[in-house]
């Protein structure tokens, strides 16, 4: 079965592209592919002038923990590691020192709303805590690529906000480029380009704040 047929898009650096389509119609794998967390069967696949096409699984693997920030739309946190490890997790494997990583993660919890939750385990926290935890570990290392799958889903109107502010002051400089699937209405106006996709293809693609200044 094609997850994806005849997809092309272009995200723009320094810019928040948001991708929205129905359940199923493939948002996930697609920017799986982005990611280099999934290989893609045909096409070009081409992140900051690298070709991820070209690269071996071990170099595809190095490649994505210096650039890419990842936030699974099930969070996907290590259960057995504290939570603020789990955010230091992306500095530790890139060789940054304890002492300094876990400094880091203590930060991004408190700009999450999460101060002095470090020491718990992920199953201790609310689905929207946790969620809250998995930004956290996506920027930590300020990657040049972050990839957000419905970063706002279990976050109410307030928490939700305050994730895309920091979300899109990590992306917002112009060798960086922040990609959010989502569903949720309240974060549109975060959009430099806003992506409708359905039954795996890309059938539209609007920059709603041209629009606005032209009107
Ligand atoms: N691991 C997998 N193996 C085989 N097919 C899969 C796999 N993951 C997803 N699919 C299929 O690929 C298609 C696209 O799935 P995908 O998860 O990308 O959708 P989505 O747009 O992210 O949906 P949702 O909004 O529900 O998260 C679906 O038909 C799904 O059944
Ligand atoms: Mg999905």
């Amino acid at each position: 079965m094609q997850a994806l047929r005849g997809v092309d898009i272009e995200i723009g650096a320094g810019e928040t592209t948001l991708l929205v389509g129905p359940s199923g119609c493939g948002k996930t794998t697609l920017i799986s592919v982005i990611a280099g967390i999934l290989r893609r069967d045909e096409g070009e696949c081409s992140v900051f002038g690298t070709d991820l096409t070209r690269l071996s699984e071990r170099e595809l693997t190095a490649w994505r923990g210096r650039n890419v920030g990842f936030v699974f739309q099930s969070f996907n946190l290590v259960p057995t590691l504290s939570v603020a490890h789990n955010v230091a997790l992306p500095l530790l494997i890139l060789g940054e020192g304890f002492a300094s990583a876990l400094r880091k993660a203590d930060d991004l919890l408190a700009r999450v709303g999460l101060e002095g939750r470090g020491d718990a385990l992920p199953a201790k926290l609310s689905g929207g805590q946790q969620q809250r935890v998995a930004i956290a570990r996506s920027v930590v290392h300020e990657p040049r690529l972050l990839v957000c799958d419905e970063p706002t889903s279990a976050l109410d109107a307030e928490s939700g906000q305050r994730v895309m502010q920091l979300l899109s002051e990590v992306a917002r400089r112009p060798d960086r480029a922040l990609l959010v699937v989502t569903h949720d209405s309240r974060i549109l106006a975060f959009a430099d380009l806003i992506v409708h996709m359905d039954d795996g293809r890309v059938h539209d693609a609007v920059r709603p704040k041209a629009v606005m200044e032209v009107a």
